[in-house]
């Protein structure tokens, strides 16, 4: 059972020196980020970081992303910084890039999951930059949803789920992307080749235009080594309640009311061809960024409408369309 908090405080942007205040004495705050809304607790407190596992029910094995104002923050988390990670720093921060570097002796374990290497990013997000300042220590802060569900990209989202279970949440704009960040491993320096282990906004393309060598996702991984690396791999994610089923054509999908058991929805880039029955909701995104963007706050559409299914359209796998792809496999993966 997690123990519930005093109520949720909802701050406006003006009130960001009380968020940071939270923060400061081992509180947990929600704050959004260019990506998706965090949920953020010092990260150099082992018990505020242990609020966020709480508070998400996340598994303990699943380690955290620690956000900074700046790269002068960036000795504090991290032991060194490798030449290939300095170039995607250049190109890449503050932005939707998360990098995984030897960890600092002095960032708990309980970020880090006992692993030797930390996951590190600076937001492109002018609230989040100004909390982080403001907070004047490294944020630890995962996705702001109760672990296993679709990310929260809108206010109501993350007070649907986490509501009594963190002290505040930052009432901003909604995150323009929509996807969180990519994460790309460059802690072995010149040993190992880069590999990103989440796709993300930051493309393998546009990776690999600084790093040449910068190896994709695995599609499966092979080995505990290989789980060990990317231990984002282990678990269910995104899943709303409704089922998540795939398509490539709309000719595939079970309209009439005869042909399924309950509400249906539809996320897709092709608009509806023809007249829809009531209880049939097709939400047409008129680009792959609007797909994007906007998926997270469909799969939650659908349950807020009871849909039995939620069918989403499959995308080309290339540029964004990876991490598209990335989500929507997991959102329809089986259950535990
Ligand atoms: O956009 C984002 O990245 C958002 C915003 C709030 O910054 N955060 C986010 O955090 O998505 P979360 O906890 O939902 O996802 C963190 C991912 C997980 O897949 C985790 O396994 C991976 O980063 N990760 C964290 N530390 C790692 C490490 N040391 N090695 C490998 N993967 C790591
Ligand atoms: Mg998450």
């Amino acid at each position: 059972m997690v123990k519930h908090r005093k109520p949720t405080l909802v701050l406006k942007a003006e009130e960001l020196a009380r968020a940071a205040e939270i923060l400061r004495s081992g509180g947990l705050v929600v704050f959004p980020t260019e990506t998706v809304f965090g949920l953020g607790a010092d990260a150099t407190n082992p018990q505020a970081v242990a609020g966020i596992f709480e508070a998400k029910g996340r598994p303990a094995d699943n380690p955290l992303i620690v956000h900074l104002a700046s790269t002068e923050q960036l000795p504090q988390v991290a032991r060194c910084v490798s030449d290939p990670a300095r170039r995607l720093i250049e190109a890449f921060w503050p932005g939707p890039l998360t990098l995984v570097l030897p960890k600092q002796a002095s960032i708990p374990e309980t970020v880090t999951a006992g692993l030797d290497t930390v996951a590190v990013r600076i937001p492109n997000h002018p609230l989040a930059l100004k909390l982080l300042t403001m907070a004047q220590r490294p944020i630890a802060a995962p996705s702001a949803n109760r672990s296993g569900r679709p990310s929260g990209t809108r206010l109501s989202e993350i007070l649907d789920d986490l509501a009594g279970r963190v002290d505040a949440v930052i009432d901003g704009p909604s995150p323009a992307l929509g996807l969180e960040s990519s994460v790309v491993d460059v802690s072995h320096g010149d040993q190992r080749p880069p590999r990103l282990l989440r796709s993300g906004s930051v493309t393998l393309e546009q990776l690999q235009r600084i790093l040449p060598d910068c190896q994709p996702p695995l599609a499966e991984p092979s080995s505990s080594d290989d789980l060990m690396r990317s231990p984002g791999l282990r678990h269910p994610h995104y899943q709303p309640r409704a089922e998540v089923r795939l398509f490539d054509d709309p000719a595939e999908l079970p309209v009439d009311p005869g042909a399924r058991t309950g509400p249906l929805m539809v996320l897709a880039l092709t608009p509806a061809q023809r007249t829809l029955p009531a209880d049939c909701h097709w939400l047409a995104f008129d680009s792959l960024e609007a797909y994007a963007a906007e998926l997270y706050a469909g799969l939650r559409q659908a349950d807020r409408l009871r849909a039995r299914q939620v069918w989403c359209q499959r995308v080309s796998e290339q540029g964004l369309g990876r991490a598209v792809m990335d989500r929507l496999r997991r959102a329809a993966a089986a259950r535990p």
